[in-house]
Order: C-alpha cells, then sequence, then structure tokens
C-alpha cells in the first residue's frame, strides 16, 4: 500500500527520498510525490506516473532542501490524480499518510464550517486541515495541535509532517500502519518499511502502535498520544541493501520463484535435529510450548490464507487437532464462538495486513490460550503482538504476487503439525523421522522440479488469448488448486478459478470448452484415482487438460490433453513442490500478455488498510 519516505539531515536530501520510494514501489501504488523545504520555502512535485517520473522532473525542476517528506499512493479515498497525490500542503504545512482516516466526513464538515476549502478528495488533506486548524487557528504548540489532532482521528494512519518555518524537525506518528525510524550519523529517516532505508542506514527504531515521533537531525523523541515520552529500542538489521535487487532475473518474482529451494533450507535451519522437529527458534518457546492445544483457528488473508487451508489438513492428519481456517476480513466481523484450549495461528508474509492484526487483536480477548503468527517480517507489528512467532525465513520478498513466502508458509506449518504430532503422541517416532527426512531433502527436490521452467514456458503459450481458466484439486491439494488460479488472475489478468475437483458436476462443469483451459495437480496420492474420473468428466465436454502429475496417472497425453511429468517425492511434500509450476506458469502466462509482473494493476504488497 501507499509508502512514506522522510529525510531530515544535513544534505540534499532528494535524492535519499527518490531512492527510497524507489524501494517502495513494490508495494504497489498508482501516484507519487516528494515535498522539500529551502530557506522556508516548499518545492512539491507529484505524478501520476511511476518514480522514474519523479525522478526525472526533480532533475528537471530541481527540489533542493535538506528536509523533505515523499509517498508512494494507493488510492482509498478519491481516484488516482496529482491532486489527490501527497504530499498535502496547506499554509505553512506538508503532509504524507498512508492508511484511512475513518471519521474524515465528519471531521471535514465541522472544518468547512471553520473556512476551511478542500481541493483533494481525499481524507489526509482532512487531517492535515485538522492539525492546521489547532496550530494555527487555536494558536496550540504544533507537536500539542498534531497529538490532539491525532486524537480526534479514528482510523489508521502512519504519517510525516514538515513545517517549512522549522524544517529542522520532522512530526510523524503510527497507529495500525507501519513506519519504521532510520538513525543515520547527524541524519535521521524515517519509512514504511526498511527496505526503503537501507542505502542510508541499518540501525532501527520500530515505535510501537499509537506513538509520536519528533526527529532532529541529531535527536529522536518517541511519545504516545499524550506526548508522554516513551522508551525505544535501537536494532540493527542483517539485511543488505542487494536483497532487493532483481540480480540476474528479470523479474523480483521471477527471482523469488528460483529462490525458493534457499528460502526452503532457511527455514527448516534448526529446526530438524536428529530426525525430531525443534522449535526451540520461535520467539516465546517454553518446554510445554503448545501441550495443552485441542482446537487450531488459522486466520489470514490471500495467498495466506490458502497456506493456512494447507494447514488444516496437516493439523488435522499429522497431530489429529481440530483445525478451521478463515479469511481476516470475514472473522474480525463475527462472534466466533471459542472452543477451549484453542490456539489462534496468523499467517502473514508482511505481519501488517491490517485485517490479519484486527483479527489477532479480537482473538486475544476471546479466550483463546495463545496466539502464534508464522510470518515473514521479524519486525511486523503481527510478530510483536503475538504470543509466539515463527518466522519464515524467506528474505524480502518484493514481487506483489507472493512465492516463497508461501512455500516457507507451508514448511512452516509442516514443522509445526509434526512437532505437535509427536507432542501429542499422534505420530511415532519413525513417522516423525519420516518426514524430518523429507523435509532435508525439500530444497534438492523444489530445484529439481524448477527444471520444468522451459518447459512450463512453452506450455503458457497454449493459453495465450484465453480469459478463463480452472484450477482442480482434490484433498490436500485443493488449496494448491486455489492457489494456482490466484496466481494466474493476480499477474496475467487471466480470470482464473481453483475449485475441489468432485465439486465441479455441482455448477462449474457448466463452463467448460475448448477455449477454458483446465488445469488439474494430481500427485501420486490415494485420490490420484478420484481425481482421474473428474478429468475424464472434463475431456467427455471438450475440455482441454493440463495435468501436473507424477507419471504414475492413467492418463495420456493426447490432443486434448498434455500431461507435465514432476519428479516424484514423498506425499507431505507434494503441496509445496506442485506450488512451483504453477507459479511459473503464472509467470510465463503474465509475460506472454505483457502485464506488470511484480506490480499488477490494483494491488498492494502490504495491504494495510481493511
Ligand atoms: C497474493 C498475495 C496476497 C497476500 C495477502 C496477504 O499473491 O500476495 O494475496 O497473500 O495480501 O498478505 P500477507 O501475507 O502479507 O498478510
Amino acid at each position: 500500500m501507499c509508502g512514506i519516505v522522510a529525510a531530515v539531515a544535513q544534505r540534499q536530501v532528494a535524492p535519499i527520498l527518490l531512492e527510497g520510494l524507489s524501494r517502495l514501489e513494490y508495494r504497489g501504488y498508482d501516484s507519487c510525490g516528494l515535498c522539500t523545504v529551502n530557506q522556508h520555502e516548499f518545492t512539491c512535485l507529484k505524478t501520476v506516473e511511476k518514480v522514474t517520473a519523479l525522478k526525472a522532473m526533480v532533475q528537471k525542476q530541481g527540489c533542493p532542501g535538506t528536509t523533505g517528506i515523499a509517498h508512494t499512493r494507493w488510492a482509498t479515498h478519491g481516484e488516482p490524480s496529482v491532486t489527490n497525490a501527497h504530499p498535502h500542503i496547506i499554509g505553512d504545512l506538508a503532509l504524507v499518510h498512508n492508511g484511512i482516516i475513518e471519521n474524515f466526513a465528519e471531521l471535514k464538515n465541522a472544518l468547512i464550517a471553520e473556512g476551511y476549502e478542500f481541493k483533494s478528495q481525499t481524507d489526509t488533506e482532512v487531517l492535515l486541515a485538522e492539525i492546521h486548524f489547532l496550530a494555527v487557528k487555536k494558536g496550540l504548540p504544533l507537536k500539542t495541535a498534531f497529538a490532539k489532532a491525532l486524537r480526534n482521528v479514528k482510523g489508521s494512519y502512519a504519517i510525516a509532517l514538515v513545517d517549512r518555518k522549522n524544517p529542522e524537525t520532522l512530526l510523524c506518528a503510527r497507529q495500525g500502519s507501519p513506519f519504521v525510524i532510520g538513525l543515520g550519523i547527524e541524519e535521521n529517516f524515517v519509512a514504511s518499511d526498511v527496505l526503503a532505508l537501507l542505502p542510508v542506514t541499518h540501525r532501527f527504531i520500530y515505535p510501537e502502535e499509537g506513538s509520536i515521533a519528533e526527529i532532529t537531525v541529531s535527536s529522536v523523541k518517541v511519545f504516545d498520544l499524550n506526548l508522554n515520552e516513551r522508551k525505544t529500542e535501537i536494532c540493527e538489521s542483517d539485511l543488505d541493501a542487494e536483497s532487493i535487487s532483481k540480480g540476474k532475473y528479470r523479474h523480483f518474482m521471477q527471482k523469488e520463484i528460483f529462490e525458493q529451494p534457499q528460502a526452503l533450507e532457511h527455514t527448516s535451519l534448526g529446526r530438524i535435529c536428529d530426525g525430531t522437529v525443534d522449535l526451540s527458534s520461535v520467539r516465546g518457546f517454553t518446554a510445554d510450548f503448545l501441550k495443552n492445544i485441542e482446537n487450531i483457528k488459522i486466520v489470514a488473508c490471500g495467498t495466506s490464507y490458502h497456506a493456512g487451508l494447507v494447514g488444516k489438513y496437516w493439523f488435522e492428519e499429522l497431530a489429529g487437532i481440530s483445525s478451521s481456517v478463515e479469511i481476516a476480513s470475514e472473522y474480525r466481523y463475527r462472534k466466533a464462538v471459542v472452543k477451549p484450549h484453542s490456539l489462534f495461528i496468523t499467517i502473514s508474509q508482511s505481519g501488517e495486513t491490517a485485517d490479519t492484526l484486527a483479527s489477532l487483536r479480537l482473538a486475544q480477548n476471546q479466550g483463546y490460550e495463545a496466539s502464534l503468527c508464522i510470518c515473514n517480517v521479524a519486525a511486523s507489528s503481527l510478530v510483536r503482538e503475538s504470543d509466539y512467532a515463527m518466522l519464515t525465513r524467506a528474505g524480502a520478498e518484493i514481487g506483489v504476487a507472493s512465492t516463497k513466502a508461501f512455500t516457507t508458509q507451508l514448511l512452516c506449518l509442516l514443522l509445526l503439525s509434526t512437532y505437535l504430532g509427536t507432542v501429542q503422541k499422534k505420530i511415532n517416532d519413525t513417522q516423525c523421522n519420516e518426514i524430518c527426512n523429507a523435509i532435508s531433502e525439500l530444497p534438492n527436490a523444489a530445484s529439481e522440479v524448477l527444471e520444468c521452467d522451459h518447459r512450463i514456458a512453452l506450455l503458457a503459450e497454449r493459453f495465450a488469448g484465453k480469459h478463463h481458466c480452472l484450477f482442480l484439486g482434490r484433498g490436500i491439494m485443493y488449496p494448491i488448486a486455489l492457489e494456482g488460479a490466484l496466481k494466474l488472475k493476480e499477474i496475467s489478468y487471466i480470470h482464473a478459478e481453483g475449485y475441489a475437483a468432485g465439486e465441479l458436476k455441482h455448477g462449474p462443469i457448466a463452463l467448460i470448452d475448448e477455449n477454458m483451459p483446465v488445469v488439474v495437480v494430481a500427485p501420486d496420492n490415494e485420490l490420484l484415482g478420484k481425481l482421474e474420473s473428474n478429468i475424464e468428466e472434463v475431456r467427455a465436454r471438450g475440455g482441454k487438460l493440463f495435468v501436473f502429475s507424477q507419471g504414475k496417472t492413467n492418463l495420456k497425453s493426447d490432443s486434448q490433453t498434455e500431461i507435465i511429468a514432476l519428479p516424484a517425492s514423498n506425499p507431505v511434500l507434494h503441496p509445496i513442490l506442485f506450488t512451483l509450476p504453477l507459479q511459473l506458469l503464472a509467470y510465463y502466462c503474465a509475460l506472454i500478455n505483457g502485464t506488470d509482473v511484480d506490480q499488477p494493476r490494483n494491488l498492494a504488497k502490504s495491504v494495510t488498510v481493511e
């Protein structure tokens, strides 16, 4: 979603702000802008084009100043336009904002009655007007007005404000939307995430929810919304600036697909020990970690939700623990009945997804035994607010479409369910050993599967000109069909749906014709025979089939059916390994359709508003 960068320094800040914005592009945006202060004058430039266009404007027109704020906007209130783009300026104040002010209409009416006129349709301009009103018309010191305005608003925000009369100080705040403070030498910064600031610092402060920060070149003070000073902790980031370069790859998504063998190896590092699962690296782990758990509720969004669906199969099969999975935006608005001894699990790449976070906060008062998150970002709100945190260790994921985050989430779920299976004595040592051996072989198995790259590139040509596609799977492969469909639709814009293959004849079979490719995930498992019957139903209706199998199927390739054989593997790895060719298929279809692979239209990497 929107990205914020701000800097106060002794050098020119426009290059720092622009570099920061480029590094936040992956979050998704539709317009961008920056504002610097030089000799108490603003220079403010905005565009509905990409950050490269903003760079060109800066080069041409200049953007002098040692203090500045910058923004990539993902429209919520008001269309993407230069007027609606941030920064917004009223009088001497300029503001950038990520989030949503929910009571903006009410505030706006009150401010109009006070004589304010609004140029944009944004909630951000209303927030700025509220600050301006309290500081200028009510005569409060700016920091006091800033805090009071924030106490008056409902919603979520990460904001940075600069006053051209006092450009030595940046005022920032967060509630429900992320930001980090980067510490330099005689210069300090703020950004939506650390990736934006890696070229200038590796030292960060992660302010808590409801924090205000007062930042100058030489000092950083953090307060709560009542301006009581808060203690802060400085953390060193071990990410390097290169972690967000494409290297030899054409797109981040492609790079991240091929990084999966290594990412999976990192996920299991130290977590498999002498044929058993060791979860002592889980933050919050104690000797009787999750001993009394009898039920599991998993809550997540999008691809992470699909991981949760796979997790349910494993928790029930390997650990015998009753599990259910819900979409976070649904869970947070219903009255859930929580069974005794229930564990609440959230899954998220970013750890900042608004609905998932809100569900966690709700669950904390619903009587769960504990909360555990499976997350890729160690410093995220989800990790900080959960009782237990299991990091996926996938490394920075920049492509909007989640790839390595998903497969590493799956691996965490497999480790966790195997661990619970042994603790709860549902699987014996031999079974546990077998799963651990399979996990140790996973990185190599994943590399082997990725060798199908060229084959999938050719296969994708068969999808050229197609507008709809079905993905079928059964059992634990049903969520993988859902994930395959989500990947295809989000980056190639081909409409795709995932179905449990047994459900086909209850409706979707009506769609089958030669223009509707049907992709099937058909590993060697106990449901293969059933799946083959479903495949025959499609063949009988003239459907074109693309079947990912492991060679044991009775089906043969012919003019209607293409069989893509993947290497044999332990069944416990099927969900992870069969995901890889579906990611490649989506990637190559997107290339053929000429879409923006890493930043598909309308999408944001980190969905920090509901
Ligand atoms: C799809 C995708 C999204 C995310 C969803 C949740 O490829 O990336 O569906 O999975 O927005 O995001 P996180 O995992 O950050 O909570």
